[in-house]
């Protein structure tokens, strides 16, 4: 059994992040996104993974996961030149994937509690495809499965406007070797993909036995701006210990599970968790409040910050008080303090400023 994880694509919904970073490396709790896709793939007992990747982006995946031998892994990076849909990057990966059985994870999708009890299910019964579905409360945004009494999916409807199941399909497939075939009879959709859900659909028109697997926990697809901020709260809430390495001096309190990494400074100021403070920060006169993550190397001074991701190198002194911020790399907020309320603004494209 092979895996294939998918980290192409462009990314639009997250610019201007995306502009400079891969969307599968920005951090969910203070760790790349990709990573977790590639510790659930592990856990499942696969090791031969594929890993498509971008022009654009494509050297900033390979510096951040390296040969896989972090994770006991050995990867195999595939180019895909031009991101021309879900299949089509199966399609590229036809020499790596040869006949192989895979398991294919969306770069960008976090599931709760792994796919090992979905890997296992695909190897002891003998399907051709099984497919992840979770509920949803609008399936109108989504593709849609409808199935018979037996679990069997009988049709895929992307994006239905009149849904007759609230049954989603995110981003996680078993396949065996006929998804290839399958592949190569379907047609570029109206955006001009070649479409996963065309590819499936095609399967069960051919009579492929295409099964599904509902998943009960969450299902984080990290793709737009709320629903990274959404992760990071759920990721928070679920996995942070409290670890606190770096120094607090004795005027600070920390409050619940938060980490505070190595070199880190916490002077003066309020921590409630859940909270991830990554290594080498300085935290002074501020208050950081729950579901907030700022990686290695950022400063706050005499600020306050809530439900917020902050990357690396930032810089955010007086401003009293942010929430619901993602905030990129190496970026410096600022108040003035000249007594005047004018706004000054110097942002890069595609920046959001909402006052
Ligand atoms: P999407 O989120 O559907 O596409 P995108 O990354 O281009 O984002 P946007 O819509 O904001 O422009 O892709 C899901 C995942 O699959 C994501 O990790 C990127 C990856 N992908 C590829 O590797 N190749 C592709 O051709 C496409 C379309 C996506």
């Amino acid at each position: 059994m092979k895996a294939l994880i998918l980290a192409g694509g462009k990314g639009t919904r997250l610019k201007p992040l995306t502009n400079t970073l891969a969307k599968q490396l920005i951090p969910v709790a203070n760790k790349p996104i990709l990573y977790y896709v590639l510790e659930q793939i592990v856990e499942a007992g696969i090791r031969d993974i594929g890993v498509i990747i971008s022009p654009e982006t494509g050297q900033g995946i390979k510096a951040a996961v390296g040969d896989g031998s972090r994770w006991n892994a050995q990867i195999t990076y595939i180019p895909q030149a031009e991101p021309l849909g879900l299949a089509h990057a199966v399609k590229t990966a036809q020499s790596f994937l040869g006949d192989s059985p895979f398991l294919m994870f969306l770069g960008d999708n976090l599931i709760q509690g792994g796919v090992k009890s979905f890997v296992k299910e695909f190897t002891s019964n003998k399907v051709d495809a099984l497919v992840l579905l979770k509920e949803v409360s609008d399936p109108r945004l989504f593709g849609v499965a409808e199935l018979n009494e037996k679990g069997e999916i009988v049709r895929i409807v992307e994006k239905p406007r009149e849904p007759k199941t609230n049954l989603a399909v995110p981003g996680v497939y078993l396949f065996t070797k006929d998804v290839h075939r399958a592949i190569d009879k379907i047609k570029p959709s109206w955006r001009g993909e070649l479409e996963i859900t065309d590819t499936i659909q095609q399967l069960i028109n051919d009579g492929k036995k295409v099964r599904s697997h509902i998943l009960t926990g969450w299902w984080l697809d990290t793709g737009k701006k709320d629903d990274l901020l959404e992760a990071n709260r759920i990721v928070l809430d679920e996995f942070v210990k409290r670890d606190l390495r770096g120094e607090i001096d004795c005027t600070s309190q920390v409050a619940g599970r938060v980490e505070v990494g190595e070199g880190t400074g916490v002077e003066h100021s309020t921590i409630r968790g859940p909270v991830s403070i990554g290594d080498n920060c300085h935290i002074k006169d501020s208050y950081i409040g729950p579901f907030t993550s700022i990686a290695a190397g950022t400063t706050i001074e005499q600020s306050g910050l809530e439900h917020s991701v902050v990357l690396e190198n930032c810089s955010i002194r007086n401003i009293e008080r942010l929430s619901d911020c993602v905030i990129g790399r190496c970026s410096v907020v600022t108040k003035r303090g000249d007594g005047f309320k004018s706004i000054t603004l110097f942002v890069g494209d595609d920046a959001r400023v909402e006052l």
